[in-house]
């Protein structure tokens, strides 16, 4: 469960700005990161309203709110806000379990999980990921989708034949296109494309209702419709793991090596 408090700053000529950017330069912001228990601390500039800003302030727990209440930093914050002479709303304040966590929030907090736990996902989470996977879109709403959920004891050994990267975990979608379904001409098919927009939506959903996950290509996939004696027809794409991380995995190291927008995007 995580609190998120949503301030705005309001100021004559200017001055909420400049207090969010000294804010960010003093590294006070930076600080608020790094303290325990925060999950997100960013300053919105909206460019309608030159004399507000906005504070997202989220955090894991209430414990972990007031311990930075009563930092140090929280004495310098004042002083700042004093000296730009600011009016402080607090609009929202807002409590989010792990079953409904906001967009921004899940698309960050979403990250490939490589050890799970042995313990199982409720069915109704299960329900609900693949709810989501309903409901992507596809070429011409074709939705040639087929979802096996690998659950049971035979199902998961037999994941183990064809992939090393079940990872411990105690389900296993087998995200599949049908192609005699999907838009085709004769040079080309969105079977893969919508399955992989499918297998998108089933692995923010699972992050949203606190379900970890990791999207699979390295499996045989020959052998797995032999295994599961799909029709020839039927495509499997990606396989997504999905249960509670062991609470010694330490995280995708590479998960943060994040290139520029720069480096990847053109306005042309
Ligand atoms: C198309 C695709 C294929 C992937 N295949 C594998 C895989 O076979 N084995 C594995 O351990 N991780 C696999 N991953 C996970 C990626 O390595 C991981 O998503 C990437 O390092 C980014 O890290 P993050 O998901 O923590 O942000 C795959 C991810 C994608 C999107």
């Amino acid at each position: 469960m995580s609190l998120t408090i949503n301030i705005y700053y309001t100021g004559k000529n200017g001055s909420a700005k400049q207090f969010a950017k000294e804010m960010i330069s003093s590294g006070l912001v930076d600080q608020v990161r790094s303290e325990l228990g925060n999950k997100r601390y960013e300053y919105f500039f909206p460019e309608n309203d030159p004399e507000t800003v906005l504070l997202i302030d989220c955090w894991e727990n209430r414990e972990a709110l007031d311990l930075h209440h009563k930092s140090p930093m929280m004495a310098q914050i004042a002083e700042l806000r004093d000296k730009y002479n600011l009016k402080m709303r607090v609009e929202q304040y807002q409590m989010i379990t792990p079953d409904n966590q906001d967009f921004e929030t899940v698309i960050r907090n979403r990250t490939a999980t490589r050890k799970f736990k042995e313990e199982k996902v409720p069915l109704d989470k299960i329900n609900k990921i693949l709810d989501a996977g309903r409901l992507a879109p596809t070429a011409k709403n074709l939705q040639p989708q087929k979802i096996y959920v690998a659950i049971s004891k035979e199902a998961l050994e037999k994941i183990d034949k064809v992939s090393p990267c079940r990872y411990g975990a105690s389900t296993v979608f087998i995200v599949c296109s049908d192609k005699s379904i999907a838009w085709s001409n004769q040079n080309d098919s969105t079977y893969a494309m919508d399955a992989c927009i499918v297998a998108t939506h089933m692995m923010l959903e699972a992050t949203n209702v606190g379900v970890d996950n990791i999207w699979i290509e390295m499996f045989n996939k020959q052998e797995l419709k032999k295994q599961f004696h799909l029709e020839e027809k039927i495509e499997p794409i990606c396989l997504i793991p999905i249960g509670y991380k062991a609470d010694d995995y330490k995280g995708n190291p590479s998960h943060n090596n994040r290139k520029n927008l720069k480096d990847i995007v053109e306005f042309i």
